[in-house]
């Protein structure tokens, strides 16, 4: 009999809210045996500091870095050609890759195709122009092409029905890219990705429900988002906002659009991911700011400083069942 047990990194507002460095200090903490992306292609982005290394990744999970197994999942689409200048961006910067990273053999494939229409038709919702949407459809049109289908991805296959439950143990940390607000169901439809990006899309990868263990839920203490809606109100504070946060895209060095946090929007995400923990990144951008603003029920409540914030947040978090000692209020560049 082989066991799983499965910790869930989730985003809880529109990506970009520090999944990357949640996945890094776990990876460090745990003795996981597989780090596990789930959803999405190549429009991720993922910045990692690694030993006072820069480092963006698109595809490869953050295990990579621990000599953990890295699995892309069935759930993801996958470019090829970004793939592999991705291994080997790893490869030049000192990291380890062999034997490290998988791909899952039904991983659908984004083609050329795929990215050209995507940079044509992607302009109307503001895609990232990665050929996500596109791979997608055809997956769900079943005319994809999948990893198995590609002769050059052999040496990196993976079947997952063995892998899990072939015998041996697993304790496996699944990492999400983008989040609640772009996922397909849940997300502000049509401004949204293709893929699952809540706990639920851990699931399609070929694990029990019963495996989940620990979902780690990461938000911003500010929201911030990229694409084509209008998002980002009026007031130069918002401008400030994303000046003191660096809000520029990983992927497509957009500047992305930013708000106050919603306190609905994130206890509908932390409701329906089931999250037992939580970080909160970033609380210095609203101290360089100077304003400690929530959107509570259609109101402004305004706080006097960031203390009387993080105690009505944190008030609001244990209403929603997460224990004190599973909340965290992070830095930009502090380690959690
Ligand atoms: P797509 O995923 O490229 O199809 O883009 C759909 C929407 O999701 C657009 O608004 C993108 O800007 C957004 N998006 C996709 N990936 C990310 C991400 O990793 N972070 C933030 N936004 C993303
Ligand atoms: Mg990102």
């Amino acid at each position: 009999m082989s066991t799983q047990s499965v910790d869930v990194i989730v985003d809880l507002q529109y990506g970009d809210c520090g999944k990357g460095k949640v996945a890094h200090h776990l990876c460090q903490t745990k003795n996981y045996t597989h780090v596990l992306r789930y959803n999405g292609g190549a429009n991720a982005g993922h910045t990692i500091f690694h030993r006072g290394k820069k480092f963006i990744t698109h595809q490869i999970p953050a295990g990579v870095f621990f000599g953990i197994k890295s699995v892309v999942g069935n759930g993801c689409v996958l470019d090829p050609i970004q793939f592999f200048s991705e291994l080997k961006m790893l490869e030049e910067g000192g990291i380890d890759i062999s034997d490290k990273v998988f791909v899952a053999e039904n991983t659908h494939i984004i083609t050329e195709a795929h990215r050209s229409e995507d940079k044509r038709e992607g302009v109307r919702i503001g895609t990232t122009g990665r050929g996500n949407g596109p791979a997608y459809r055809d997956k769900y049109g079943r005319t994809g092409k999948r990893a198995i289908d590609v002769p050059e991805l052999k040496p990196y296959l993976i079947n997952l029905y063995q892998e899990w439950h072939g015998g041996g143990d697993t304790q496996i940390l699944a990492e999400g890219a983008q989040g609640f607000g772009l996922d397909i169901d849940w997300g502000d439809y049509p401004y949204v990705t293709s893929s699952h990006c809540t706990t639920a899309g851990v699931l399609l990868n070929g694990l029990p429900s019963r495996a989940i263990g620990d979902v780690w839920g990461v938000a911003k203490m500010y929201e911030t988002y990229v694409g084509s809606k209008k998002f980002q109100p009026e007031g130069e504070v918002f401008n400030k906002i994303a000046d003191a946060g660096e809000e520029y895209g990983a992927t497509t060095g957009r500047r992305r659009q930013t708000n106050w946090m919603n306190m609905q929007t994130l206890e509908r995400a932390i409701r329906i991911n089931g999250v037992t923990h939580i970080v909160i990144n970033k609380v210095d951008v609203l101290r360089i700011v100077g304003q400690w603003v929530i959107y509570d029920q259609n109101t402004k409540a305004e706080f006097k400083n960031e203390d009387e914030m993080k105690h009505f947040v944190t008030e609001r978090l244990k209403k929603l069942g997460i224990t004190e000692s599973n909340i965290f209020f992070s830095e930009s560049r502090e380690r959690i």
